[in-house]
């Protein structure tokens, strides 16, 4: 269903220049304007070409394109408008669509590459951050969409679950912890022991000294530490499970920065060997001014290792695993310059896979236009967020629809779809403003509108009786009505690509939206199950609009219930 690259290879034939077919295809735009045709070809770059008149070109274009696909070719001006045949292209798509099923809109160029995607990667004993969230739910459609293209995703959790904290945590623990209490809600215990630990600090400088020693117990690998920290590591991640759970997020790695421990050696090794690595201030560090960047610290003068240090051996790592054809980070775009020191480093070690490595930012998630942040003791625990949301979700459906069947799963779906649609409709870089009515209204760009329509088609669906394994061939409609709706259908391959790109799903999110859209007003103003030699078509699209929703929806991390 690419008709670019059909209408470039018929250019192509005609024009015998030294121009390729694959330019021509770029040259192709698409009118905003549905009257202008479907497709548009300019002929100003032909014109210096051929030194000719634009207009003349077209004009002589015009009269040479022939083809079954293209029904009408109209000259205006130096431009070539070009209308599809709607009747021949629409049952194309009609029938690819009864073939393809979700795998509809699928591409191949990924040919298989690894891709690792760093997402979610909360720090474990403190709340999982609105940070966390968005990192989780864009890195895992990406993760989605880049399957889609035909790569291998490999979700990664990064962890934080290394560094001096933990020290002060096991002091903390030791001095007031009660293991009970932990047991029962460990992350707001522990969130308040380190509290405790900082506020008592201020009295009992000693308090430091006794972090910093258990500390290196822990890093000489002493027992009773490590049994610690692996108790406050798995009670951690047993309450961040809930939350994947409840988001419905898997990961192919949980790899955190402990797991680099010892790993790092050998890259400060190597730094040493390329003479990279240079004394300041007592700590050891790359320079970058070369890069116009700060330096990048690597070891600190008590000889600890640093975040960076840790993805720095993280980034080798997965280059010798995972063999990436492309490396993707998704973490706040405060980390930035973390990223940029990053890949600069691994280039100056000669490595140039460091090229492949990609920050992939995105913008801050706000309360009343102020930052939403974990301030002390009073903590936005995400939990509790996605939970209202399912209830409001659950008010809403007892409101419309008491009847239906399975209100918990389905309002669990809504409430949770709810809260990632709006995550990811707009641009990632975006500071997003975070409202949960917002998030649930039926109508506007939100995720219960999508679901809703989708829904409400298979409800036609249903009540025409409609199997999707009747594919019905001799239509008898111009799909002149259809057309709007038809031809979004074709579009849905392009946001995809456009998505993979740019690593951005709110292309798919705003697609989709478009397609709801034009499906809810081609609803208004066609009676689809009257009856009469029209309706198997009518139908046909309505189940072509149902698979590509649910996709869509499916490529962001959202569920699409048949019934709300
Ligand atoms: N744990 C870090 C934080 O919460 C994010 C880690 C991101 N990934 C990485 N490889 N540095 O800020």
């Amino acid at each position: 269903m690419n008709f670019k690259k059909e209408l470039a290879a018929i250019l192509f034939e005609l024009l015998d220049q030294e121009i390729t077919a694959a330019e021509l295809e770029l040259m192709i735009e698409k009118p905003k304007n549905s009257a202008h045709g479907d497709l548009a070809f300019p002929c100003f770059t032909l014109a210096k070409l051929k030194r000719k008149s634009p207009n003349l070109i077209a004009q002589e274009l015009s009269e040479k394109i022939q083809s079954p696909t293209f029904e009408k070719v109209e000259v205006v001006g130096a431009y070539l408008n070009i209308f599809l045949n709607k009747k021949l292209v629409s049952e194309q798509l009609i029938s690819s669509i009864f073939e393809q099923k979700g795998h509809f809109g699928a591409q191949e160029f990924g040919n298989g590459g690894n891709v690792p995607i760093d997402m979610s990667s909360p720090n474990i004993a403190k709340p999982f951050s609105m940070g966390h969230l968005r990192s989780t739910v864009i890195g895992n459609s990406i993760a989605l969409i880049l399957e889609k293209c035909g790569y291998k995703p490999i979700r990664i959790n990064h962890l934080g679950d290394w560094g001096t904290q933990f020290g002060k945590l096991i002091t903390a623990y030791k001095l007031w912890g009660d293991s009970e209490k932990v047991k029962q809600n460990p992350i707001k215990e522990l969130l308040a022991l380190y509290i405790k630990f900082h506020d008592m600090v201020e009295s009992d400088p000693s308090l430091e000294d006794q972090g910093r020693s258990w500390f290196k117990r822990l890093e000489d690998g002493d027992e009773e530490a490590l049994t610690l920290w692996q108790w406050f590591r798995d009670e951690s991640l047993k309450e961040f499970s809930r939350i994947y759970e409840l988001m419905n997020v898997q990961f192919d790695s949980y790899a955190g920065e402990a797991f680099y421990n010892d790993k790092m050696d050998r890259i400060v090794k190597l730094l040493e060997e390329k003479q990279l690595l240079v004394e300041s201030d007592q700590a050891m560090v790359v320079e970058l001014a070369e890069e116009q960047l700060p330096p990048c610290l690597i070891k600190k003068s008590d000889g600890a290792t640093l975040y960076a240090t840790r993805d720095l051996a993280a980034a080798h790592y997965r280059k010798e695993n995972y063999d990436f054809v492309q490396s993707l980070y998704v973490v706040g775009h405060e980390q930035s310059l973390h990223f940029k020191q990053l890949i600069a480093v691994l280039g100056k070690m000669g490595y140039e896979w460091a090229e492949k490595m990609v920050h992939v930012p995105f913008g801050m998630m706000l309360k009343d236009g102020k930052k939403m942040s974990t301030r002390k003791g009073k903590v936005v625990l995400l939990e509790e967020v996605l939970n209202e949301s399912i209830s409001m979700a659950r008010h809403n459906i007892e409101e419309k629809n008491p009847n239906l069947a399975n209100k918990d799963a389905v309002s669990k779906q809504v409430g949770v779809g709810a809260v990632i649609f709006h995550d990811l409709k707009n641009n990632r870089m975006n500071d997003i403003e975070f409202s949960l009515e917002e998030m649930l209204r039926f109508e506007g760009e939100t995720g219960p509108y999508v679901q809703y329509t989708f829904a409400r088609a298979c409800s036609i669906l249903r009540k025409a009786n409609w199997q999707a394994d009747l594919h019905p061939k001799n239509y008898t409609n111009s799909w002149e009505k259809e057309w709007k709706v038809a031809s979004l259908l074709m579009e849905f391959a392009p946001a995809i690509k456009r998505s993979c790109e740019n690593f951005d799903p709110s292309q798919v999110a705003k697609y989709i939206v478009d397609l709801a859209q034009a499906f809810n007003k081609y609803y208004a103003e066609v009676k689809i199950l009257e009856e009469s030699s029209e309706r198997e078509a009518r139908l046909a699209l309505v189940y072509s609009v149902t698979v590509v929703l649910k996709e869509g929806l499916r490529l962001l991390g959202i569920e699409a219930p048949q019934e709300m």
